[in-house]
């Protein structure tokens, strides 16, 4: 119900801006003047000083102010407090449970004055992946351990580098100063203003002090100061100290400097990220019709990070995977990859940088606003790539499975615990915040969307804003337009979507007679609902008639929230009684279509049909998810299902093709254990023995000489499926190509084995080997110097089914200076779980080894709710579930930042297990009859 979801948003907004773990609001930072200095050095412990002089505005009489600080060490007797009156500071505190400090004065500070604020502040940096933190490389030409310093202060990580009003409501301007030792560079979110050999903390700590712990003379450091900022929130402040390189991009791509800074040995692979950064930024400073602010924009790759990038205003952080790419060592899929994780971030310098989430819970409109401008810069800059139309499908087909759960979340999500801000930061923010900002750019047409978003952008500049004040502008242009239906606001529509859990599902039954057909909705969820509230949304119909099939699309429709859902609403159509008709035409909303049994005839008649292209490719790939969707919850029969997937024989586009397969994955994964897995196998082979062949199989020529990413893509899916289904031929090429490179002389320089094809070739090539080629595979990991090669070897060593090795490989992701980095370890734990011997090995790890696994992650506990989701997602048996079930309660504590993930859990593992005693059998015996 529209109306309760509302009410229930407001009313914990409302709670949130009293809460206890909330700043109170009464001093208000306008300036932070932060100087540090840094001893880049393991035998000096990473030591370091700062000092941190905060310019703070009085909103309301006060004689405390409460800011935030963690993990280093303030100096209490040095805080002092600057203004038209003398004030003793009288204690300090601390509480460790929302890390925040309260400095207590001897009077009352002036309600409207400004005051400075001075707090000195020491410690020890170390490795870790938030806060200010350590990371390590080996220089190749050298082989040194070399160290830099990084910083990732997203979501709630500045506190660990400095004092500091660390919510993203405090936008203050920053002036910083970094010391280092002169064999370093530092760089920050500002150009370089002046550096100086002169320390710039003098007046808080003398240079005794500090030679006392770093051991080094004043003579060997630099102080570099940057320009002051824009006003930001805390969690884009980034600096990086390293000895990094750069390369600068062509001026003529872009009017800002744009650089691209990685370790020397990987400075040949920044070409790719060098050009499509700029053109990027320059296509969105055109699309938001609004300039790019600063006067630079650095990007730079660090060895340990924990996401994928961070949009650091003018300094963007990534993981090496996320920026670089070699001609020679990545693939295609890696330089998509690259692509839109540029223009994700750039698009943050924006929607996120520029306008900014009053609070976490609205962290879906700076997600969802990325991830969907991503797919529109990426289809400037790499026009051939169809990036709209795939990370559509992309972003639907994952938020319909996750959000069919019951114990899935709102995209706008009320956040009790600043602890559970990480968990927010999942696939329902991402995606289907994307998918429902693309939806209104469908229902509203790009250039009032466009209008509305550079009105937003204007009004609230510098500013925060609230998903209201996103509806209102968008409102206001469409009014202005009139594209609504009457009485319909933004707000209205968007309110169904955004406050509420989960999506609709809509009945359709035609009647054959008059070209009508009515319309029911209800929640869609992939076990039978407990929950008896009945909601409802407002949804747009766009809807294709097969007599419109090659003509002009048909104009949009809406079906009412009718606050209760059940109403049939009556609509009129143009197919005849033996035309089709097909609903979500362009995916252009997350729902589900169910239709009358003569309808889905009539939709896979078509299909099977030579000519299936009729139906459009978008609309292939909906009724594939929905039919393997409604079938897995018992809505629709298996046979439909599988007569519809049987047309994919003939499948040329990609995004149909792997929908199916991913439908099928599903299947697969509950029965890979069983007896029936081999009945499965035979099924998928006969689907696509074919098409593996057409697309090349494992030959390398034609996979050199292919430029468009749709036929990488079919060859890669294709040949990995094969290879697992058996197909004959497959396994035995891949073992070929493996052997021929364990062979080569110098197999670092020299790899037979086509590029796109490696993942595949080296899982089977490990999988089937002996030690010698597990050995083989770790030893080209380690002396990789492009990480996106490192990545497919480290992923191809889960391959393996030497149980041994599989228990040691597990030891290494916990081991800190292991051969597995903190960054990866979370991966090759699930990479595992997933693997069907490494799953009983990986379960006891888990189970018995939690204490340790979640020490060795330590700041990145979401990952322990992912490992979680992935283990649970492989029960099919009660029995898993119910010791599962037992652990749980006697590991509470190390689950603690994991809730929503183990409740998701735990309901995917009932839906897998409520589906092997239901349907196991028919399937098995369905797969069968179509696979002879
Ligand atoms: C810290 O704050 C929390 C929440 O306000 C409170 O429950 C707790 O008692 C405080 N701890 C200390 C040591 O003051
Ligand atoms: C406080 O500082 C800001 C920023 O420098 C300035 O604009 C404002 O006038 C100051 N207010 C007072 C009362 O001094
Ligand atoms: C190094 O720093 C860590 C982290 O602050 C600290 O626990 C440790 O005692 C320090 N070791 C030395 C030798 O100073
Ligand atoms: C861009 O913004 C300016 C106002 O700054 C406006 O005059 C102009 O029409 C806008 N351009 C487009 C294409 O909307
Ligand atoms: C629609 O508008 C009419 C007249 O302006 C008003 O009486 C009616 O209450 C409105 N309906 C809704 C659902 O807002
Ligand atoms: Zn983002």
């Amino acid at each position: 119900m529209r109306w309760l979801g509302t009410l229930a948003a407001a009313t914990v907004l409302q709670l949130a801006w009293c809460a206890e773990y909330l700043l109170p609001g009464s001093v208000v930072p306008l300036h932070y003047d932060l100087k540090y200095a840094f001893d880049i050095d393991p035998n000096t412990n990473f030591s370091f000083y700062g000092v941190v002089n905060i310019l703070l505005n009085v909103k309301k009489q006060t004689s405390k102010i409460v800011l935030h600080a963690k993990d280093f060490t303030v100096s209490e007797d040095g805080i002092s407090i600057m203004g038209s009156q003398l004030y003793k500071v009288v204690g300090t505190k601390i509480n460790d449970t929302y890390n925040l400090m309260t400095i207590n004065l001897d009077g009352q500070l002036v309600e409207a004055e400004n005051y400075t604020l001075t707090i000195p502040f020491y410690g020890h940096l170390k490795p870790g992946l938030d806060g200010v933190y350590i990371s390590t490389y080996v220089n190749k030409q050298t082989s040194e351990k070399e160290y830099l310093i990084a910083t990732q202060f997203e979501a709630i990580s500045a506190r660990k580098g400095f004092p500091c009003f660390d919510e993203p409501m405090y936008k203050a301007t920053y002036t910083i100063t970094i010391g280092h030792h002169k064999d370093f560079t530092a760089i920050s979110n500002m150009p370089l203003e002046r550096a100086s050999e002169e320390s710039a903390i003098a007046d808080t700590w003398s240079w005794n002090e500090i030679e006392n712990a770093f051991k080094k003379p004043k003579s060997d450091f630099m102080w570099d100061t940057f320009e002051k900022s824009v006003p930001m929130s805390t969690y884009l402040v980034a600096f990086v100290v390293s000895k990094f390189s750069y390369v600068q991009s062509p001026a003529e791509l872009s009017t800002t400097k744009f650089r691209i800074w990685a370790r020397n040995d990987a400075m040949d692979q920044t070409a790719y990220a060098s050009i499509t950064g700029p053109k990027a930024l320059s296509y969105f400073e055109e699309w938001f019709n609004v300039s790019y602010p600063l006067p630079k924009q650095d990007m730079i790759a660090i060895p340990d990070f924990a996401a994928g990038a961070m949009e650091n205003w003018g300094l963007i952080t990534y993981r090496e995977t996320e920026l670089l790419y070699d001609e020679k060592q990545s693939s295609f899929l890696n330089k998509e990859r690259v692509a839109e994780v540029i223009a994700h971030e750039l698009a943050h310098q924006w929607f996120g940088n520029i306008v900014t989430m009053k609070w976490w819970s609205d962290l879906w409109l700076n997600e969802g606003f990325a991830t969907f401008a991503a797919s529109v810069a990426v289809n400037h800059v790499e026009p051939t790539w169809s990036a709209d139309k795939s990370y559509a499908a992309d972003n639907m087909l994952s938020v319909l499975n996750l959000d069919a759960l019951e114990s899935s979340h709102p995209v706008s999500v009320p956040i009790d615990d600043p602890k559970r801000i990480s968990e927010i930061f999942d696939e329902i923010s991402y995606r289907k915040g994307s998918t429902l900002i693309r939806m209104m750019t469908m229902f509203l047409g790009n250039e009032i969307f466009r209008k509305a978003i550079n009105n937003y952008l204007r009004k609230y500049s510098y500013n925060n804003a609230a998903q209201d004040d996103l509806w209102r502008e968008l409102t206001a242009v469409s009014e202005q337009y009139g594209v609504l239906p009457r009485n319909v606001s933004v707000k209205d529509i968007m309110d169904t979507w955004t406050t509420q859990t989960g999506y609709p599902i809509l009945t359709v039954n035609r009647d054959y007679e008059d070209k009508s057909l009515t319309i029911q909705q209800r929640r869609y969820f992939s076990l039978s609902a407990k929950s008896s509230t009945r909601v409802s949304w407002w949804v747009p119909l766009s809807v294709l008639c097969e007599p419109e099939a090659r003509g002009k699309a048909p104009a949009l429709q809406w079906l009412a929230d009718t606050e209760g859902g059940e109403t049939l609403q009556r609509f009129t159509h143009a197919s005849d009684r033996d035309q089709w008709v097909l609903f979500n035409h362009d995916m252009i909303a997350p729902y589900r279509v169910n239709y009358d049994p003569r309808n889905w005839q009539l939709l896979t008649a078509a299909l099977k049909s030579p000519d299936y292209s009729h139906v459009p490719v978008m609309g292939r790939v909906q009724l594939l998810s929905d039919a393997f969707a409604l079938a897995w919850t018992n809505h629709l029969d298996y046979n439909t299902a599988l007569n519809l997937a049987s047309y994919l024989q003939r499948e040329k586009e990609y995004l149909p093709l792997s929908t199916g397969l991913k439908a099928l994955a599903k299947i697969e994964n509950v029965l890979k254990r069983t007896p029936d897995y081999g009945a499965f196998q035979k099924f998928v082979r006969k689907l696509i023995g074919e098409t593996y062949e057409r697309a090349g199989g494992m030959a390398a020529k034609k996979i050199l000489n292919a430029k468009d990413l749709n036929s990488v893509k079919m060859q890669v899916t294709t040949s990995a499926w094969a290879c697992r289904m058996k197909v004959p031929g497959c396994e035995e090429n891949a073992m070929q190509l493996f052997q021929q490179w364990m062979d080569t002389e110098n197999p670092d320089e020299n790899n037979p084995i086509p590029l796109d094809l490696r993942r595949t070739v080296y899982c089977v090539g490990v999988g089937r080997g002996s030690v010698l080629a597990w050995r083989f595979a770790l030893a080209r990991e380690q002396r990789a110097n492009v990480a996106a090669a490192r990545d497919a070897l480290l992923q191809a060593l889960t391959c393996t089914r030497e149980i041994w090795i599989l228990a040691q490989y597990l030891e290494w992701t916990i081991t800190e200076g292991s051969e597995v980095r903190r960054q990866d370890a979370g991966a090759v734990i699930a990479n595992i779980i997933r693997s069907p011997v490494g799953y009983y090995v990986a379960k006891d790890f888990v189970y018995e080894r939690i204490d340790d696994i979640y020490n060795a992650f330590k700041g990145q506990a979401r990952r322990i709710g992912h490992i979680i989701k992935i283990l649970l997602d492989q029960f099919t048996t009660q029995s898993e579930l119910d010791n599962f079930l037992s652990w749980r309660d006697k590991n509470a504590k190390y689950l603690a930042e994991s809730k929503l993930s183990v409740e998701q859990a735990i309901e995917k593992a009932q839906v897998n297990i409520n589906w092997i005693s239901k349907n196991r059998r028919a399937v098995v015996d369905k797969l069968r009859e179509f696979s002879t």
